[in-house]
Order: structure tokens, then C-alpha cells, then sequence
């Protein structure tokens, strides 16, 4: 093996036992090999055992396809997996084996491909790496060896890993957003915040949502939470067109759907604790019990504090059960950890992370901390009012694990 693979083994390697988001350090493995071979991308594809489809789970290249599915028996993904030997087409135009359809997704001209199955044993693939358009077409006996290693170590790790696909796997979709776009009026010109955002929400996921400031992010927030409305686009609720609400819908809306928390506490200071969600309570229909919601933040024994007598984190946490006692579909929060230190935003994430696994909440959270971002099933940034990519994480690390 030439002397470059195996540094680009050992590069791999170390990306791969170091990074704590497994998702992450998948796409930079990925992309290694990707560079080495000089192909325009290379996508991990894995075996989903409920549904028997097939996942791309990771991906380096031009275009975001994480995601996709498509039948495990399906192109040549399916034959090297229960073929369990790689494949190599040089001119994949005309193919049999290569659905036609799949450019179309990728919006990538594919030109040849190498499929290379991720075996545990002989005879149980996983799954199977694919590199497509390699620069001059053709692999050597070094970059073939390459494949197959970096195939089988990824197997290995992949598979000392639990994960789900429960967010690749259909999930029913609550909201969803079609070609969203804001106008700002700004001096005698108009300002293009949102450019045409498409989004869905699942059910009970944890989605993240990372960019730059100003590029939209808190805009999207608000158009989601009914504080304010789209310039063009539709929006569906369950299925029903929302696009256009009275202003009592609208209300209704924010009262009945929504809990929001911001990156300052808004807590009444005249108020204690339990009162400031009991307050809350009062005036929603559907409202659950304000000592439960209390509990659920660990702060059953601050019912009486005021604000000024909690520390950053506790009012946070007051805050996020003054949102829960609504019983909202969907609690958003933008930057909730933002005015918080390492350990008390910590106490936030723990419980935004018991939300969703106990409570079966679903959270959409504006973040800049990238960190955070691991908690995310999945992650999706922003860039200049559009979305630029969406990443199913299928390894979700707990709150505890997080370090900034
Ligand atoms: N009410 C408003 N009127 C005019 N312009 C606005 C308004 N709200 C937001 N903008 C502009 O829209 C753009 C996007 O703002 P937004 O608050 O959505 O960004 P963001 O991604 O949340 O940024 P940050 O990370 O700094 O919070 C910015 O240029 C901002 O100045
Ligand atoms: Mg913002």
C-alpha cells in the first residue's frame, strides 16, 4: 500500500475516534477520502433494518443529499451489499442498474461510480461507501485498497455505535413551510431577509437551527411562532393550509400551539416562580399543571423565588416551564443558552433534552453554538435567508457530553 494511503488511513482514523459527533466526523472522514481520490462526491449509505431501506447517512461533495433513501435491493448500492464485493462502472449513462430518476435528486451528472460494501464478516454488509465521478475514472490497485479499508473501519466504528433512524425513517410532519419569503421595508428599499425557505417539522424531533447573524434565522422563528407573518409563501399545519390566518386564528395560534423561549428570561419580576407560570396557565385552554411544569425544570423547591432571587439559569428554566404548562405542539427558542455560562446553560439543554425524550416535545432552537448542535436530531443552516443544508444526525449525543 502506498505510502500516502496510509497516512490517509491514519488521518481517517483519528477524525473518526475523535470527533464526538459521530454524523460529523463521518462527513470529514468522508471528505478525506473524497479529497484523496479527487471525485466530486462520496456518500455513506447504511441498512436500515425496521424498514429495509437504505439510508445516505453521510456526504462529501457539492450537494447536500443526506437523507435519501432508496430500496435496499435498489441500484448498486443493493447489489454490492448482498453481493458483498465492490463494484466500479465506468460509464454509468444508460446503465440498467442505475435508476434514472437519481440525478434528477442529486442535480449531479454522474459519470462513474465505485460502490464499496461495509462488511462485518463475510457474508453481513451494513451498509456501503459510494465515490462518484473520480477525476480520471479509473482506481489503482492503491486506491481500491484505500476504499475497502476505509469501508471496513467505518463498519467497525459505525457498528460499536447505537444508533436510530428514526428522524431518516418517515416521522409525520406537523408544520410545514413552502417557499417562504420575508420583505423588510429598509429606507425607500426593500430588504430580502427569508429568499424562499422549504422546511418541515417532525413530530417530536429536536431541530436546530445554525447560521450567521443576520442571515434569518430569528425571522424564520417568528414567522413559525405567528409573531410574524411571510411576505409569499404557504404554510401547512397538519396537513391544512395556514398561509393565510385571521387575526383571532392567529391568536388562537400563539396561545393554543406555541411556547417560545427567548435568550431573556421576560419573567415577571413581581411575580415568584410558580406564579409567573401559573400566570401563564390561566389563559390558555389546554394548560397543563403549573407545579408539574415547575418540577419538570428541577425547581419545585424555588416555587416561591422571585426572579431577582434565581440565578441566570433557574429563570431560563422558569421560563421553559412557564412555555411547557401550555402543553404547546411546538416550543421554539432562539438562542436560550445564549446569556448563560457553560454549566448554567447546561441546566437549559438537560431540560430541553428531557422535553423531547419524556415529554415527546418538539423543539425548534436557534443556536451560534455549533456544540449544541450535536443534542440536534436534526441540524439546519441557514446562509443569507435560504437554507443551505439539512443533516439528519442519527447519533444525538446527550447534554452532558457537550463541551464549549
Ligand atoms: N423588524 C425588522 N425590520 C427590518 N429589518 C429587520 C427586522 N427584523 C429583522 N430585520 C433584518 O433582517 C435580517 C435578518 O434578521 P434576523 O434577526 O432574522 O437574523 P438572525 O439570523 O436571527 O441573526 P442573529 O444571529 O444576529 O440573531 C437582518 O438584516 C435584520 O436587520
Ligand atoms: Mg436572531
Amino acid at each position: 500500500m502506498a505510502e500516502n494511503n496510509i497516512r490517509t488511513v491514519q488521518q481517517i482514523m483519528a477524525i473518526l475516534s475523535s470527533n464526538v459527533s459521530m454524523s460529523n466526523a463521518l462527513a470529514e472522514a468522508l471528505d478525506q477520502l473524497r479529497n484523496e481520490l479527487d471525485a466530486d462526491y462520496a456518500v455513506i449509505w447504511l441498512v436500515n433494518k425496521d424498514d429495509q431501506r437504505l439510508y445516505a447517512v453521510a456526504h462529501s461533495g457539492d450537494d447536500p443529499i443526506t437523507g435519501l433513501s432508496i430500496e435496499k435491493s435498489e441500484s448498486y448500492q443493493g447489489k454490492v451489499i448482498s453481493g458483498y464485493e465492490p463494484e466500479f462502472i465506468s460509464d454509468i449513462s444508460g446503465d440498467p442498474h442505475f435508476p434514472a430518476g437519481n440525478e434528477d435528486i442529486t442535480g449531479l451528472k454522474t459519470k462513474n461510480a465505485y460502490y464499496v460494501p461495509m462488511l462485518l464478516g463475510k457474508n453481513t454488509a451494513i451498509g456501503c461507501v459510494q465515490i462518484v465521478n473520480k477525476a480520471d475514472g479509473k482506481y489503482s490497485e492503491s486506491d481500491i485498497s484505500l476504499c475497502r479499508l476505509f469501508a471496513g473501519i467505518t463498519a467497525m466504528i459505525i457498528n460499536e455505535k447505537s444508533f436510530t433512524f428514526s428522524h431518516a425513517a418517515d416521522k409525520k410532519v406537523i408544520m410545514s413551510f413552502r417557499n417562504v419569503v420575508k420583505d423588510y421595508p429598509s429606507g425607500s428599499e426593500t430588504l430580502r431577509v427569508l429568499k424562499g425557505v422549504d422546511l418541515d417539522i417532525f413530530e417530536n424531533e429536536f431541530l436546530v437551527i445554525l447560521g450567521e447573524s443576520g442571515c434569518g434565522k430569528s425571522t424564520m422563528l417568528n414567522i413559525i411562532g405567528g409573531m410574524d407573518s411571510m411576505t409569499e409563501g404557504s404554510m401547512q399545519i397538519d396537513g391544512k393550509d395556514f398561509s393565510h390566518p385571521t387575526e383571532n386564528q392567529l391568536t388562537d395560534y400563539r396561545r393554543d400551539y406555541i411556547g417560545f423561549i427567548f435568550q431573556a428570561y421576560n419573567l415577571m419580576p413581581n411575580l415568584t416562580a410558580l406564579e409567573n407560570i401559573e400566570f401563564i396557565a390561566e389563559n390558555c385552554p389546554n394548560h397543563g399543571d403549573p407545579k408539574e411544569a415547575l418540577d419538570m425544570v428541577g425547581l419545585s423547591s424555588r416555587a416561591g423565588n422571585y426572579p431577582s432571587m434565581m440565578s441566570g439559569g433557574q429563570q431560563q428554566r422558569v421560563s421553559i416551564a412557564r412555555a411547557i404548562v401550555k402543553n404547546p405542539r411546538l416550543i421554539l427558542a432562539d438562542e436560550p443558552t445564549a446569556a448563560l455560562d457553560y454549566s448554567t446553560g447546561l441546566e437549559v439543554l438537560r431540560v430541553m433534552e428531557k422535553l423531547v425524550k419524556e415529554k415527546h416535545t418538539t423543539i425548534v432552537m436557534v443556536t451560534h453554538n455549533i456544540e449544541i448542535a450535536k443534542m440536534a436530531d436534526r441540524v439546519v443552516r441557514f446562509k443569507n435567508g435560504k437554507i443551505a443544508s439539512i443533516q439528519i444526525n442519527l447519533w444525538p449525543v446527550s447534554a452532558d457530553e457537550l463541551v464549549w
